[in-house]
Parts: structure tokens; C-alpha cells; sequence
């Protein structure tokens, strides 16, 4: 077992100092990379992302009945579904678009479950269609129009229920889910009607177990033990109460990541250790067969294997206050500063760490104030020209980019073994336009 988890560190595992004294990650130099490309520029480090997928594999190892599905809303693209397929993956998506790009990228269709809170008939019809494996149910009107839409394939499409399992986690309230004033999943006292609804009249629908997740950005262990505990014990008064023999469950995602020294997540092996007794724990006192898993990690595979890689520009010294510095992106193409008051770790990856601090506030460069990256860094000497290496941008950043302002959505290079390939190209103007219709 490694001393630490891919998450529990601020940096890709392959990041060096090169030979020019430039910061380098998996062989290729960033300021080389930044040259190349040009900026904004994200990073995804190949050797990072595989260590953590195996290190997941790994953990659940001796548990045979689980499948890890990516939560493809951290970071979608067609290349990174093919490395997490190929490392046994599956996926989380909760969209047309994401089912599309996972099945375009040859995902196995049965290895993916489809959650969401308020799909449309088109993208029911779209995840039929494609084989979708489980679709996690989450409100009565999902239940009659996903059987509609089965009955017109004639099929029985296997679900999941979510439920509100009534579980608070300590993490920023947009992003708890499990509590029980929650938009997502039935609660606990509806989950009957659900049940008794497919029974009696819903045909073409398989229950074949419960749903939930309670938040992202975790760094407890007692609450997935707790989450457990909650879905099992259902499980156990469904299957008493309905004479069924559910077998499955899905725990969500959430697992934290070290976006500054403050942040200590637990390592996969601590979350999987727990988890593992959680359900030990819960079928003996339940007296149940060891239910199939679904696990749907998402920040924690692709977070730490990204960095972005901007140039810096202009700069403002308040008089007797900040001094700002400004860099070619910002909320753009990474919201969670701006939306969460997220904290980041920098460094300029052209100087060497010795040379002299400054403690600085990076800018973005978007119309709006509250578009600062990081609030009062140290950063050495940092000038126009530099270029500046924010880490831990995977998860969360190009997937919920934008084009604010008709900025261009950045390229996205990927690294391994000094070699840099383009996995999603830059936008361009042409493109932005591409949709507009003019009278
Ligand atoms: N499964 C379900 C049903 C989810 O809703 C989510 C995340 C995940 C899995 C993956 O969670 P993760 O392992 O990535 O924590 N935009 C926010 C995060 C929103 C998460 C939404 N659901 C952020 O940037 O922090």
C-alpha cells in the first residue's frame, strides 16, 4: 500500500523540476507545453490518472462485486473515457451528451448508469437506444415515462431508485446532495410507492436496487459508512415487505482531493476499507447476500492529474493594499474560484522555487470582479510572460467551462513519457459563430 493516495497530493505525481529549471510534468517542460499550445492550456497528466484508477482497482480488490464508474461530469472527453475503459472503468453520465461521447469513445453501454434528476424523454430514448446497463429512477414522472419509453422497445430496462438517504457531510452546500431538503431522489417515505408503482403497473421497468450519493468533496469516512447503513437497511425492508430479492446498490461518488495543505482527504484504501466493513457490518446485522457495488468517483480520479497553464499579463499594485496580477483565462474555464470560493495552489513554472516570493492575487482576465483565481499567493517574482501552473484543475473545470465574454475554451494536452498529445483542440472563432443565425 503506497503512503499516500493519487488525492492526497497538490501536484501530478510526475512533476519535476527539469533540467532548464522549468517545472516539468511527466518529461515535458510546462513552459515548452505553453510555447507549443499556447495558453490557457490544460494539462492532464496520463501517469497520474492511471496510478489513481489502479489504486481504486486495488482497494476494492478483495471485494469482487464492484464496478467503479467514472463520474463522467468531472472531466468528459472522448480520450479520457478510452483510459478509463481500458483501466475497467465504467461511467456515471447524467446527460445525452455524455451518454453520446462515452458510446462514441467504444464504452461497453452496459457499463454505464444514468442518473439525473430530471432527464428528458430524448435522452431516455437516446439511453435506450444505446443499452445503457442501470438508470437510476429519481422521481415518480421519471418512473411512467422511462417505462413508456421501454415499452416502446420492448424492453425491461434494469433500474436503481435514488433515494434522499438523510446524511449531511461537511463540504459546501451546493455541492451536499445526501441530506434530506435535498432536489435529488425519493425520500425515504415515498420509496414504497415507488416500488409497489413498478410492481403493479410499470411493466417494463427491473428494479434491481437503491441509488444514492451524498456530496463531493469528502473527507470524512464515517458518512459513507453511515450512507451504507441507510441503503442496506432499505434494502433489507424492501425485499422483506415486497417479497424481492434486491442485490444492488450505488453509493455515489465524493472522495476529496488536496486543492491547498489544508485539505487532508482519507486515501482510496482508507474510503475502501470502510466502505468494505460498512457492508460486512450491515449484512450480517441484516442477514443479506454481499450486494453488487457501484462506486462513482469522479474529482478524485481526474483532479490531480490536471493543471492549467496560463500566461501572465498585466498587473496592478493597489496602492497601500493588493497587488493583482492578471492571467490569460479565469472563470471561464475554471468557475469554481468564483462559484465556491474554491482555493487553488500555483507556482510560476519558469523560475525555480528559491528566487524571492511575492504574495499576489491572481486575476482573471473576464468582465466581471469577482473573477479572481486565487486570493494572496506567494508567488516568485511573479511578470509579464510568465507562465503560471495552477494544479488540481482536472475535475470540475473544462467540464463546466463556458464562453463568457466569447473567450475560446482552451486546448487540453495530455502527457506521458516526455510526449504531449492533444486530446480536445482549442476552440475557434469560426466555431463560436458557427451557430449563430443572422437575419
Ligand atoms: N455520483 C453522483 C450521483 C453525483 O451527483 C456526483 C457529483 C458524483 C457521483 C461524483 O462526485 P465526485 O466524486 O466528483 O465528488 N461542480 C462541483 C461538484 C458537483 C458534484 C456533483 N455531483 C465542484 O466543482 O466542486
Amino acid at each position: 500500500m503506497p503512503d499516500k493516495t493519487v488525492n492526497q497530493n497538490i501536484k501530478p505525481i510526475t512533476t519535476k523540476i527539469s533540467k532548464k529549471g522549468n517545472l516539468e510534468i511527466s518529461g515535458c517542460d510546462t513552459v515548452e507545453l505553453a510555447e507549443k499550445y499556447g495558453t490557457p492550456l490544460y494539462v492532464m497528466d496520463e501517469v497520474t490518472l492511471r496510478t489513481i484508477a489502479r489504486q481504486y482497482k486495488e482497494a476494492f480488490g478483495d471485494y469482487k462485486k464492484v464496478n467503479m464508474m467514472f463520474a463522467s461530469k468531472a472531466l468528459m472527453t472522448a480520450q479520457i473515457a478510452k483510459i478509463l475503459h481500458s483501466e475497467g472503468f465504467g461511467f456515471d453520465v447524467v446527460s445525452g451528451g455524455e451518454i453520446y461521447t462515452v458510446n462514441k469513445a467504444g464504452v461497453d453501454m452496459d457499463m454505464t448508469t444514468f442518473n439525473g434528476s430530471n432527464k428528458t424523454t430524448d435522452e431516455l430514448l437516446l439511453a435506450l437506444e444505446l443499452g445503457v446497463g442501470r438508470i437510476s429512477v429519481d422521481n415518480f414522472l421519471e418512473l411512467s415515462l422511462l417505462n413508456e419509453v421501454a415499452k416502446s422497445f420492448d424492453k425491461a430496462q434494469k433500474v436503481l431508485l435514488r433515494i434522499t438517504p438523510g446524511i449531511e457531510c461537511h463540504t459546501h452546500e451546493y455541492i451536499q446532495t445526501g441530506h434530506l431538503d435535498s432536489k435529488f431522489g425519493f425520500d425515504l417515505v415515498q420509496i414504497d410507492e415507488a416500488v409497489e408503482l413498478v410492481m403493479n403497473e410499470f411493466k417494463n421497468l427491473e428494479i434491481m436496487g437503491l441509488h444514492a450519493h451524498i456530496g463531493s468533496q469528502i473527507f470524512e469516512t464515517q458518512v459513507y459508512y453511515d450512507e451504507i447503513g441507510v441503503l442496506l437497511k432499505e434494502l433489507k425492508r424492501i425485499n422483506d415487505k415486497f417479497n424481492l430479492n434486491l442485490n444492488e446498490i450505488n453509493i455515489g461518488g465524493g472522495l476529496g482531493i488536496t486543492y491547498t495543505e489544508a485539505d487532508c482527504p482519507p486515501s482510496v484504501f482508507e474510503i475502501a476499507d470502510v466502505i468494505k466493513k460498512s457492508i460486512k457490518d450491515h449484512c450480517e446485522m441484516y442477514d443479506l447476500d454481499e450486494p453488487l457495488l457501484y462506486i462513482e468517483p469522479g474529482r478524485s480520479i481526474v483532479g490531480t492529474a490536471g493543471v492549467t497553464l496560463y500566461t501572465i499579463g498585466s498587473s496592478k499594485q493597489v496602492p497601500n493594499g493588493r497587488r493583482y496580477v492578471a492571467v490569460d483565462g479565469g472563470m471561464a474555464d475554471n468557475p469554481r474560484p468564483s462559484m465556491y470560493g474554491a482555493k487553488y495552489e500555483a507556482v510560476i513554472a519558469n523560475k525555480k522555487e528559491d528566487s524571492k516570493p511575492q504574495k499576489v492575487t491572481v486575476a482573471g482576465r473576464f468582465c466581471e470582479s469577482g473573477d479572481i483565481l486565487i486570493k494572496d499567493i506567494e508567488l516568485n517574482s511573479p511578470t509579464a510572460g510568465d507562465i503560471l501552473c495552477v494544479f488540481n484543475t482536472g475535475a470540475y473545470g473544462y467540464s463546466m467551462s463556458s464562453n463568457y465574454n466569447r473567450v475560446l475554451k482552451p486546448e487540453m494536452v495530455l502527457v506521458n513519457n516526455s510526449q504531449s498529445d492533444i486530446i480536445v483542440k482549442r476552440e475557434t472563432y469560426q466555431q463560436l459563430i458557427q451557430n449563430d443565425v443572422i437575419l
